[in-house]
């Protein structure tokens, strides 16, 4: 059975801030989609938060990139913004970034990661979903699961991940793309990755089968709108178990905090820690950036989940690694590199203060 799972998410509001998400606008988004539901518009959905980010996790037989499925999330979050005007929540309707539907929610401010899948018999996926960071935040971890035998023993010894995985890569300011294959070409393919502000993968194919094994959404927000509207807080989802990854091998690039851009004002550096749903609520200098794992089996369509797979011990020592990467960067103030180099940051004054100065600077 063909079934595709929709993953669309926006900032519509924050409360208290930019910190979380108010249950109120999340119960309008689920009346909503249980109407989708009952009118088997929607096969399923569930609503979850993840800081002040609304996530709409939807599952439909209409394929990616469908008209009247964006439709629904643009209603959705524009019914939610409504409730936050209400509510005077933080930034009410801070990602939409026009008023008119124009066919495809893509580039009008909500991120996107959608996957048409052939369900197999049993289908493990698991969406990750963070807060106070941008879409190159997941190339680490991508590289981690689908490249890296020391994270994902299955690359190594078991013969369906064996022939590796093919990435797309994209460069996010050119906007161009490119596949890339792994583990043939990991040299190359890392002198990308290994710079998130202007490459980030978007998806990634089993070499064996050539089925789709995660997607993400790689929307830049500040180059879709020309200025500084928020970081993109991205999503990625990813199947798992079989000729993919197992779900403890997708995880396992969590064990360790890793840092990302983002954090306060979207213009520094900061540890990404993993965190039960409970705990994605970033607050100490409006973080540090999270990031919570839903797990689902897929049953015909069905959501069987979610189970809050960073709500586990074993990541506690990620959290406090975080927590001390934190304040070492912390100590750093308005220095890089807490501070981000200056064309990354998303917040700036440099303008209005060379202005000023610009007669004071003096030849050497
Ligand atoms: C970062 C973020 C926050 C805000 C900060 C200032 O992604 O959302 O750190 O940038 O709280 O917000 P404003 O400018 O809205 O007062
Ligand atoms: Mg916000
Ligand atoms: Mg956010």
């Amino acid at each position: 059975m063909k079934v595709t799972l929709s993953v669309i998410k926006a900032d519509i509001g924050g409360w208290v801030g930019h910190s979380s998400s108010h249950p109120e606008v999340m119960g309008k988004a689920t009346e909503m989609l249980e109407v989708a539901k009952k009118r088997s518009f929607l096969i399923d959905y569930r609503v979850l938060a993840c800081g002040d980010d609304l996530q709409l996790i939807m599952t439909h037989d209409r394929g990616e990139e469908d008209e009247q499925v964006h439709k629904l999330a643009w209603d959705v979050f524009w019914a939610g913004t409504d409730v936050a005007k209400k509510l005077k929540l933080y930034g009410a309707g801070q990602d939409l970034l026009t008023d008119a539907f124009s066919g495809n929610i893509r580039g009008a401010g909500p991120g996107v990661a959608e996957m048409a899948l052939e369900e197999r018999p049993s289908e493990p996926v698991i969406i990750f979903m963070a807060d106070k960071t941008s879409a190159g935040a997941w190339n680490l971890p991508f590289y981690k699961m689908f490249a890296d035998p020391f994270n994902t023993a299955g690359l190594v010894i078991a013969e369906s991940l064996h022939k590796g995985f093919a990435f797309e890569i994209q460069d996010v300011k050119a906007h161009k793309k490119i596949t890339l294959n792994s583990p043939d070409e990991i040299y190359d393919m890392l002198m990308f990755l290994g710079a998130p502000s202007r490459y980030a993968v978007k998806r990634v194919y089993s070499r064996a089968t050539g089925a789709i094994g995660a997607v993400s959404s790689t929307e830049r927000l500040a180059e879709i709108a020309g200025r500084y509207v928020g970081k993109d807080d991205p999503v990625l989802v990813v199947r798992c178990q079989g000729d993919f990854p197992a779900v403890g091998e997708v995880l396992e690039p969590f064990g360790h905090s890793f840092i990302v851009e983002g954090w306060m004002r979207g213009s520094h550096h900061g540890p990404l820690m993993p965190v039960a749903f409970k705990d994605a609520n970033p607050s100490r200098f409006d973080g540090p950036p999270r990031v919570i794992a839903a797990g689902f089996q897929l049953a015909n369509g069905l959501l069987v989940g979610p189970r809050d797979l960073f709500d586990d011990p074993a990541f506690e020592p990620a959290r406090q690694e975080a927590n001390t990467l934190a304040s070492a960067l912390r100590r750093h103030g308005p220095f890089e590199p807490h501070r981000l180099p200056l064309e990354e940051m998303e917040y700036t004054t440099m303008a209005g203060i060379m202005k000023r100065l610009g007669q004071r600077w003096e030849p050497l």
